[in-house]
């Protein structure tokens, strides 16, 4: 009755012995690797039985989750030491590779208690908890193919990794980062960030079902305080993967001048539009992009620039599209993700002070098209604000949450400066149906993730490998979901991988 359910993943054979540049096409080996891998299917919502296990599993009592008690700091290097002397980056890769792909199985397996503890625990809508799921099982079984690739390979796993993930994708990234490391044959401590700590329970549980041993992946919970930081200074600790804000990562540099950190940090991204674009589905994905999770995401929409005739009211094309943008915000539907008619869920918490900033203020010149209401603490109505000037506090600042701001441009050239201007390079979208248009901006955009067509949002394993440059990232910068991504983790006998 669910579409859920694929195949195995399938046994794979050796390939050769480093790990081949794999963007390239005339790479025989890589190219069958990549056939290999299939991304599983989301659960189907427009299926009956589907909606209905959905429902039941997110009334039900859930998986039984206690607040997980914080690790004593002085225990910290105790389980840092155990890791340490975990035996599994001394097992075949191959053998890494077979228990990834059973450990991907567990995730498939878990994921009715995984969809329970997202939506209660950090208000995810179900189509926005059952999507990140597929992406963890998609983690798990594409990196145990890049396992496959260290087979034989003259390279070191590091020997201890620390997760520290955001709240904001309570499964995906945290699961992700346990299983590129592991993948390499790191052992892993997780530090989940404090909001979700039940969502990393439940998804590390599946993992050690799935096989992964208890001491190659530790969960820690901790404060930001002394056992943090004893978690990134400890020297066992080869790296750091981090997606939070650029402070964070500063803060562990102060930490440990010397840290192996592979971080994403914020954005500031933006959608343009041109006049030759499809006005429903540029109006549909600009709403998924700035509104999906309240638009606390860090690949999340917070800028539309409106290029020539769409920026303005008085013309038929700029008119439409404004007032489908306005009726398509106003009628979101804002609540719990637990009730299944929620379209936009609440925040995390009430909003910081940058937040509530953009939720309540406007700068000079700026209208709302759509004023955001406070229904209750973490619970606002989504907000769209025109037109935000070049160079203004809200085009250059990350505000993480359901403000959109419209920016006007005269020409493709102007928006893409604007787009470029913001110090980040995390997303960027442009809708318009002109083949020069899309030539000439995905010469010129400069982000990591650049969509043409489509919301910026929800990067799927293997096809949109995720990550930024400029502000958006620290360190060497190979891609989640991109195939040199667990290579990170070790070190190369025969000289540096090529990011
Ligand atoms: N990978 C997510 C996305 O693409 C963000 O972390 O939206």
């Amino acid at each position: 009755a669910s579409v859920r359910d694929r195949d195995a993943v399938a046994a794979t054979p050796r390939r050769s012995a480093r790990v081949s540049d794999p963007g390239r096409q005339d790479d025989p080996d890589h190219s069958r690797a990549e056939h290999r891998f299939r991304n599983v299917p989301d659960t189907d919502p427009s299926l009956a039985a589907n909606r209905e296990w959905a429902l039941r599993a997110i009334t039900a009592a859930g998986p039984g989750v206690r607040e997980p008690e914080l690790t004593d700091p002085g225990a910290v290097d105790a389980v840092i030491d155990a890791a340490a002397a975990s035996t599994w980056g001394s097992r075949p890769a191959r053998e890494r590779a077979t228990i990834l792909r059973e450990a991907a199985r567990a995730l498939a397996a878990a994921r009715g208690d995984l969809l329970t503890v997202m939506v209660d625990e950090a208000g995810k809508t179900i189509a926005e908890a059952d999507p990140e799921i597929s992406e963890a099982i998609d983690f798990a079984a594409y990196y145990a193919d890049r396992a496959d690739e260290l087979e034989g390979a003259p390279f070191t796993p590091d020997r201890v990794v620390v997760v520290t993930p955001p709240w904001n994708f309570p499964i995906a990234i945290p699961l992700g980062g346990c299983v590129a490391a592991l993948a390499a044959g790191a052992a892993v401590m997780i530090k989940p960030a404090p909001q979700v700590r039940a969502c990393a329970e439940v998804g590390v549980a599946a993992l050690h079902r799935g096989g992964i041993p208890a001491d190659a992946l530790q969960l820690v919970h901790t404060d930001e305080g002394d056992a943090g930081r004893r978690l990134v200074t400890h020297p066992a600790v080869d790296h750091v993967v981090l997606t939070g804000a650029s402070q964070t990562a500063e803060l562990f540099r102060s930490w440990r001048p010397d840290l192996r950190l592979i971080a994403e940090t914020s954005g500031k991204n933006a959608l343009v539009i041109t006049p030759s674009a499809d006005p429903d589905l540029a109006v549909a994905d600009l709403v998924r992009s700035a509104f999906g999770h309240a638009g606390q995401k860090c690949s999340a929409a917070s800028l539309a620039i409106l290029v020539g005739s769409m920026r303005s009211t008085r013309t038929a094309a700029g008119s439409r599209f404004h007032r489908q943008l306005a009726d398509a915000v106003r009628t979101l539907r804002v609540g719990h993700g637990s009730d299944p008619s929620t379209t936009m869920g609440p925040l995390i918490g009430p909003p910081d002070e940058k937040l509530e900033r953009a939720l309540t203020r406007r700068d000079r010149g700026e209208t709302w098209l759509v004023e955001p209401r406070r229904l209750g603490a973490s619970l606002w109505t989504p907000g769209v604000k025109a037109p935000v000037a070049p160079g203004s506090w809200f085009h250059l600042t990350e505000c993480f949450g359901p403000v959109l701001g419209l920016m006007h441009a005269a020409d493709l050239d102007e928006a893409i400066a604007l787009q470029n201007a913001t110090g980040y390079g995390l997303t960027g979208g442009l809708h318009a149906l002109d083949p020069d248009e899309i030539a000439h901006w995905s010469e010129h955009v400069e982000v990591g993730n650049a969509y043409v067509n489509r919301h910026i949002t929800g990067a799927i394993v293997q096809r949109q490998s995720f990550g930024g440059w400029k502000g958006s990232v620290v360190g060497p910068g190979a891609k989640p979901g991109g195939p040199n991504y667990v290579a990170q983790f070790g070190t190369w006998h025969d000289g540096p991988v090529e990011g």
